[in-house]
């Protein structure tokens, strides 16, 4: 009787809570670990005809759990996890999009994705386009009939835009076109789009997932099995999977998300206040900031205002960026980003450096635009960091 009881309870059992989710979610199958096991078989030993469990492209027992945890956090049906972001978006958009059909992306994301799509699917025939996905009217506009996919990123990268994802979620579905977002710069801590409407999630896994910068993944979580099935497909035909190694990594990172997004976003609120009243500063993009242009619509949207700041410095010449970045003692120049530890970047010639001027020109992506990852470090030294190194 008590076993039984003990069973239905571990079978109904379900977490409320974010970070309950985080630690425990997807591990309730561990029967005596405490901490998910690293299964590096590549493949199993045949029990049965119909076992799930055959090659670990397919499926591995790390990578499961894993996956099982990232869906619990995002409210979805389930997920895929990737070796990298880039292969999560890849695999995501050739699942549902052919050559001459058409992705509507947000105009500012993350160079790497336009990179994709410029230099590799355009050149097999894919059409894209770039729209400004704060303007839901501008994207209505831009739907054609061979659109089949609408691809935002809502905190942009860099420059922090916010796009309204119910009512972009709404329009897509008035036209039978799926909706994919990459919710990297939010976490699922912050916002979770299926919940508003969206079909697919996609994050690179490298950042505020895994959160300590020591490995590379990305995942995709899906609101419907069938979306799910059918890039579960692609994925193992591509074979882009993640490492159980690096799903073990990423299980363990994902345990503390809770926390330390807590912390990168007390962190950043207060360094955003800091740099809008410092002279050196001209502009400060943080989407929690009352003077941040979609300030309501942030709020409504996310849970908190995200460890990402955007600034421009007065001074754009690149002797004083350099000096700038090279003075900092804490804050690291790297292009990363999500990780405990500060990163800061200059996105017009790392993160962004391959893309066109004129581009960068019409994003605000100027020489002296400055991207700080705020990490969890105690907020008086990343203020005394960043005044000395822009005095
Ligand atoms: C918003 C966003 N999406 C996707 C990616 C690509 O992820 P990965 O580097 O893990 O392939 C990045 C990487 O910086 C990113 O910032």
């Amino acid at each position: 009787m008590f076993n039984i009881l003990f069973i239905i309870e571990v079978v109904v059992m379900t977490y409320n809570g974010f970070s309950t989710k985080c630690v425990h979610s997807g591990e309730d199958g561990l029967e005596y670990d405490v901490v998910p096991p690293i299964h590096l078989s590549s493949t199993f030993v045949i029990k049965e005809e119909s076992q799930e469990l055959i090659y670990s492209r397919l499926s591995n027992p790390t990578r499961d759990m894993l996956e099982k945890k990232v869906a619990e956090l995002e409210s979805g049906v389930a997920s895929l996890a990737f070796s990298s972001g880039m292969a999560a978006i890849a695999t995501v958009v050739m699942s549902f999009v052919s050559p001459g059909e058409k992705v509507l992306l947000s105009e500012d994301v993350y160079g790497g994705t336009s990179k994709l799509f410029r230099d590799i699917l355009s050149q097999k025939g894919y059409r894209y386009q770039y729209v400004d996905t704060r303007d839901v009217d501008k994207v209505r506009e831009s739907i054609s009939d061979d659109t089949k996919m609408i691809f935002i990123e809502t905190p942009s990268n860099p420059m922090l835009r916010i796009s309204n994802i119910r009512e972009l979620s709404e329009l897509a579905h008035e036209h039978g076109l799926r909706m994919v977002v990459d919710n990297t710069f939010a976490s699922p801590y912050i916002q979770n789009p299926l919940r508003m409407g969206a079909d697919i999630v996609v994050h690179s896994a490298t950042k505020y997932l895994g959160g300590h910068s020591d490995l590379i993944a990305g995942v995709a979580v899906f609101k419907s099995l069938e979306d799910y099935e059918v890039v579960k497909l692609h994925r193992t035909r591509f074979g882009g999977v993640l490492s159980p190694f690096d799903s073990y990594l990423l299980l363990r990172g994902i345990k503390t998300l809770g926390v330390r997004m807590e912390r990168h976003c007390r962190n950043a609120e207060k360094l955003s206040a800091f740099l809008y009243e410092h002279e050196k500063v001209k502009e400060v993009y943080y989407p929690f900031h009352p003077k941040f242009p979609q300030y309501d619509l942030a709020r409504k949207q996310m849970r908190c205002g995200g460890g990402m700041i955007t600034f421009r410095l007065s001074n754009e010449s690149q002797e004083y960026i350099d000096d700038f970045l090279n003075s900092l003692r804490i804050i690291r120049k790297a292009v990363s980003l999500g990780g405990v530890e500060s990163l800061i970047t200059q996105p017009y010639l790392t993160t962004h450096g391959g893309l066109p001027d004129d581009y960068k020109q019409r994003l605000g992506i100027t020489r002296g635009l400055i991207r700080f990852s705020v990490g969890i470090e105690d907020v008086d030294d990343l203020i005394n960091d960043l005044d000395n190194a822009l005095q």
